[in-house]
């Protein structure tokens, strides 16, 4: 058997086109448009793509998008009261700091200094407690355990009393996931087990999983024989194992693989996420429903 595909590459379209048609209708009954800010520190080469990234999408969405770039050099001081700047602006609905930050800055405290109403990465502890409490309580879920929330319920795979084993225990996937997946509620109602670097029976657990989430950052660490048959398989992996010369372009590009062994994997499982084009593309993309969400609350209209 081999896997259907889960595409992020043209599940992104679906959703962005569904962002943009409700800028629209925002823009004509309200006379605003969703407003984010992407503050970048230094010049990080990853940083730089990531945001420009986010710039270009926001800006085809229609939203009104800043990119504030501060050097390398910005004091703590200064950067928390740019933060308090956008905090103040009306017209900004989300604020992105892009990590990581120089280590002469103090990460949290930066990210604790936005307003919890403007989070839209969902990573300000605020939002992480109403993460945890669910519900209409949710505001900003974090951006990449919202994309594979939504690539799973898109795909039509069944949640409810469905084995979900998460590999790995990160703040900005694998506890959000987990979490998101026990919550009562469409697209979740599972029963969540988190693996991690001192679990006993890694692949006994990987075996059970009805729905199978990696996020270790470990190139081919889920084996295909971990794999029950049907399961659907979110390899939320990007691991750079090489470089090679782009056909396209001509020029050096990253080779990728993912946390499972994909080639095997996909004659295994039912569904599968590829690595590139799997979750890494949903991102950006729920970072937008995130950034119109935020303008929807402002307005009483979520
Ligand atoms: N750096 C890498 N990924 C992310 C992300 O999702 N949000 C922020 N703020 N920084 C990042």
């Amino acid at each position: 058997m081999t896997a259907k595909l889960i595409k992020g590459t043209e599940i992104r379209e679906v959703i962005l086109e569904e962002v943009k048609s409700g800028v629209e209708q925002i823009k004509e009954k309200h006379g605003v448009v969703p407003g984010l800010v992407t503050i970048l520190v230094g010049e990080n080469p990853a940083s730089i793509s990531y945001v420009t990234l986010k710039i270009k999408t926001a800006e085809r969405l229609g939203f009104k998008e800043i990119q504030d770039s501060q050097p390398e050099d910005i004091s703590e001081e200064d950067l928390l009261a740019l933060v308090d700047k956008y905090n103040k602006d009306d017209a900004i609905n989300g604020i992105l700091v892009q990590l990581p930050l120089p280590k002469h800055i103090n990460e949290k405290k930066v990210l604790n200094a936005i307003d919890p109403d403007k989070d839209v990465d969902g990573f300000h502890p605020v939002n992480v407690g109403r993460l945890m409490i669910g519900g209409d309580e949710v505001k900003f879920p974090p951006c990449t355990p919202a994309g594979i929330q939504e690539m799973i319920v898109r795909t039509g795979v069944e949640t409810s009393g469905a084995e979900v084993v998460v590999v790995g225990r990160s703040n900005i996937v694998g506890k959000p996931i987990a979490n998101m997946m026990l919550q009562k509620g469409p697209g979740a109602n599972s029963t969540v087990t988190v693996v991690h670097t001192r679990t006993k029976d890694l692949e006994g657990h990987c075996k059970r999983a009805d729905i199978l989430i990696v996020a270790a950052g470990v190139p081919g660490l889920v084996k295909p024989e971990w794999i029950k048959p049907g399961a659907c398989v979110i390899d939320v992996g990007v691991n750079r194992v090489g470089e090679k010369i782009s056909e396209k372009t001509g020029k050096k590009i990253a080779i990728l693989k993912g946390d499972v062994d994909f080639d095997e994997a996909k004659e295994i499982a039912g569904s599968i996420t590829p690595v590139p084009g799997g979750v890494g593309p949903m991102t950006v993309t729920m970072l937008m429903v995130n950034t119109l969400k935020s303008l929807k609350f402002k307005l009483g209209i979520a």
